[in-house]
């Protein structure tokens, strides 16, 4: 695949991109059963659309509520009233599991002098603390939250801040992520997108055009023109 030219910047959706937004769920298997994945699925599902829902209505609350009232959706659905469950998935979030070649990833782009960030829907709060007990903190320049726009993606004030926040041009920062719809949004935007369709999605029928797409983000170095193939 031909690398991605004159890129300064990597900036990474958050969650399903570095962070598996499955963990906790699966975490919970012990108490979910079968359900877990399901439960996960429905978690997910909903999670993203409050949060489209509420930036079209104007409403926003930040992405900590949003995923707590999806959540609470997703164990109505599967009549699980169970509060500690509940308080326990939650906490989980704070920390979820980082896919497995991601340390290695962005360990190569800052070592080779690109400039790294999150720019995620997740509250700060959150954000700084799945960075944190990843060790993702320190391999990363920026944590950009959509909080400083007050609304989530894939409004364009959310990707003018990876242009405002990393002082580069936007066609300069390839922007990372799993989610299809986003990856089209910051292509639409004018940034370089690289779609990693970790689930073999079919593409999306939106504005914008994802660069790249890969299946997970081991070559990410390589593809943006600064890795030797090792990670
Ligand atoms: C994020 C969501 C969209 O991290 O995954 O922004």
């Amino acid at each position: 695949m031909q690398p991605l030219a004159g890129i300064e910047a990597c900036a990474f959706d958050a969650y399903g991109t570095l962070f598996d937004v499955a963990s906790p769920a699966r975490r919970c298997t012990d108490a979910l059963g079968d359900d877990a994945p399901r439960l996960a699925a429905l978690w997910r599902e909903r999670q993203l659309a409050y949060s489209w829902l509420r930036t079209v209505q104007g409403r926003h609350v930040d992405f900590w509520q949003v995923t707590s009232d999806a959540l609470d959706f997703a164990l109505d659905a599967l009549r699980v009233d169970d509060a500690a469950l509940r308080a326990r998935l939650l906490e989980l979030y704070r920390t979820p599991d980082v896919y497995a070649e991601v340390p290695a990833m962005l360990a190569a782009l800052r070592r080779a002098g690109v400039f790294t960030a999150i720019l995620s829907n997740g509250a700060p709060a959150m954000l700084a603390s799945a960075a944190r007990a990843s060790g993702l903190d320190a391999m990363l320049d920026a944590v950009w939250s959509v909080e400083a726009a007050g609304v989530f993606k894939p409004h364009p004030d959310v990707y003018r801040l990876a242009v405002d926040g990393s002082g580069r041009r936007a066609h300069a920062i390839a922007f990372v992520s799993s989610n299809g719809w986003d990856a089209h949004a910051a292509s639409a935007f004018g940034m370089r997108a690289i779609w990693c369709n970790r689930h073999a999605e079919p593409d999306e029928r939106l504005p914008g055009a994802p660069d790249r797409v890969v299946a997970t983000l081991a070559r990410l170095p390589v593809l943006v023109g600064v890795g030797d193939g090792a990670t």
